[in-house]
């Protein structure tokens, strides 16, 4: 396909329907690293305050690898998963060592480090560097599952949902895109979806089946 007609669609959804305003919002790889860590198993609104502490103690890489982990354990407090606040450290004395004062530049190198997993280190060169490389968190993967009726979550499923994943994801506007499907999932392909104002809906195997036909009322952000 040249032009993806569902990345289209989500991107035009996102345009208008979107998160744009949320802080992490920058297109700094240190900041969308820490966003994606804290976002991993945290919700946007919990994150936000931690997020905005956190790296107002710890203003760059450098200042997070040079800190002590009792220092960063403290300015995790609160956030639960410590073990992701210990992956952040040592992955920051990775980066600092062997990239000097640079970043990795792939989402293969990303996800090499501690506290990475493929997802994050995509939609982090993604959001960071406009790489072009497939997301496949929580939200996504309702989405795509719902989209493209695959179901069960075993590894044959998941290598589809991958698949289809990098499908979907355009050349362009690929940081766009990447906030658009995980919007996507969070606001309108919930658990219990608002199927009415999905930019998809058309296209959607699970539309139609026992999706609710009610316009819900907007979704907390
Ligand atoms: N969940 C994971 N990454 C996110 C992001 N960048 N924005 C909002 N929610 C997210």
């Amino acid at each position: 396909l040249a032009v993806d007609e569902f990345a289209l669609k989500v991107l035009a959804w996102y345009r208008r329907h979107g998160r744009h305003d949320l802080p992490w919002q920058v297109p700094d790889p240190y900041v969308r690293w820490l966003a994606e860590v804290m976002l991993q198993q945290t919700t946007v609104t919990a994150v936000i305050p931690y997020f905005q502490r956190f790296l107002a103690a710890f203003p760059s890489v450098r200042a997070l690898a040079q800190a002590s982990q009792d220092e960063v354990l403290a300015q995790w407090a609160g956030l639960g998963y410590y073990a992701r606040a210990r992956h952040l450290h040592a992955a920051a004395r990775v980066i600092t060592e062997h990239y000097g004062d640079g970043f990795p530049r792939t989402a293969d190198a990303w996800a090499a480090l501690p506290g990475v997993g493929p997802s994050t280190a995509a939609a982090i060169v993604a959001f960071a560097f406009g790489v072009p490389a497939p997301i496949l968190d929580a939200n996504v993967r309702r989405v795509l599952s719902r989209y493209h009726a695959v179901s069960g979550r075993d590894a044959r499923a998941l290598r589809t949902l991958w698949t289809h994943a990098r499908d979907h994801t355009p050349t362009h506007e690929v940081a766009a895109y990447t906030q658009a499907i995980m919007d996507l999932g969070a606001l309108v392909c919930r658990k219990a979806p608002d199927c009415a104002a999905c930019p998809v809906a058309a296209g959607c195997a699970f539309e139609g089946e026992d999706a609710p036909t009610v316009r819900r009322a907007r979704p907390e952000r």
